[in-house]
């Protein structure tokens, strides 16, 4: 059954949403996006979802095209109209529409687009056992703050890995760890230290990790923002990854070698589970 989705005001069968080949994001990746979880058919961590949303807008000076009220009803509607008890909303704003021509058009019609994606985010297999990744150079842009559609070196990074046959790639820049190909990077040091890249134009500030440092608060972990070296995180007693798409994922093996005793730490486990406890009652 195909999925409804929604473009420019209308929600539609994914076979009839159509975008112009001149749309901006298309041909200069001149658009912005956002991913929020659905748990029990309710949206994780809406409210700062949408703050970076504005960021983003802010920074490279685009316009929102319909309210945060509308924002909230369209996030609604497609979780209800596809009855999506967990997944995925994407959702994706560009400068519009317009000849093509490198400097920003007038006023071109925004583009707003959003679809859904079923995906068991409470308990999938590889949370139980954990993930293998490899480390690859940080060949972006310098503006990772914004959370624009211009993700192709993730994608590189994220084929890397797949052909690697792990399940994901932690991107290093001058010896230190910026973040992952699409989530943010933490490691745990002497069994309780908690160790996270601190926010800069270098990584994109991942709303899981905000609500993964308040839990480590309350859960009387030492939080350190501050870069750290892939010797570091190799010799780390545990290390993990987290994003809207996979919450706090353990990571047991890094460049082939293996990260505390090859088993998700406590650490690990304790934040995944507060994390979802925070979720599943938000
Ligand atoms: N990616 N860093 C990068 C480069 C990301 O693309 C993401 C999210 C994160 C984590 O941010 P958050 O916790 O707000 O999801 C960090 C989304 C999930 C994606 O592109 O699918």
């Amino acid at each position: 059954m195909s999925r409804i989705v929604y473009v420019n005001g209308n929600y539609v069968p994914e076979e009839e949403a159509k975008i112009s080949i001149f749309d901006r994001a298309f041909l200069f990746a001149d658009g912005i996006y956002e991913v929020t979880a659905v748990i029990d058919g309710k949206l994780v961590d809406y409210e700062p979802h949408m703050e970076r949303l504005h960021r983003s807008l802010r920074e490279l000076d685009m316009a929102q095209p319909i309210t945060d009220a509308d924002l909230r009803e369209m996030h609604e509607q497609l979780v209800e109209r596809n009855n999506i008890s967990q997944g995925l909303i994407y959702m994706q704003i560009t400068r519009g529409v317009a000849e093509r021509d490198f400097s920003y058009p007038e006023d071109a019609a925004q583009t707003l687009i959003a679809f859904t994606q079923v995906k068991d985010l409470v308990d999938p297999p590889a949370a139980k056992t954990g993930i293998s990744i490899i480390t690859i150079p940080d060949i972006r842009w310098k503006r990772r703050d914004i959370k624009t559609t211009g993700m192709l070196a993730q994608a590189m990074g994220k084929q890397a890995a797949k052909e690697a046959g792990v399940g994901d790639a932690w991107m290093v820049e001058d010896g230190y760890v910026t973040e992952g190909t699409s989530n943010t990077a933490f490691i745990v040091l002497d069994e309780n230290r908690l160790i996270t890249r601190p926010l800069s134009n270098s990584i994109l500030a991942g709303i899981t990790r905000r609500t993964i440092l308040k839990l480590a608060e309350t859960g009387e972990i030492t939080v350190e923002e501050r870069p750290f070296t892939v010797e570091e995180a190799k010799s780390a007693s545990e290390a993990f990854l987290t994003s809207a798409s996979t919450f706090v994922m353990p990571i047991v093996e890094i460049d082939g070698e293996m990260i505390g005793g090859g088993q998700p730490g406590p650490v690990t486990r304790k934040l995944r589970g507060m994390y979802l406890e925070e979720a599943k009652n938000a």
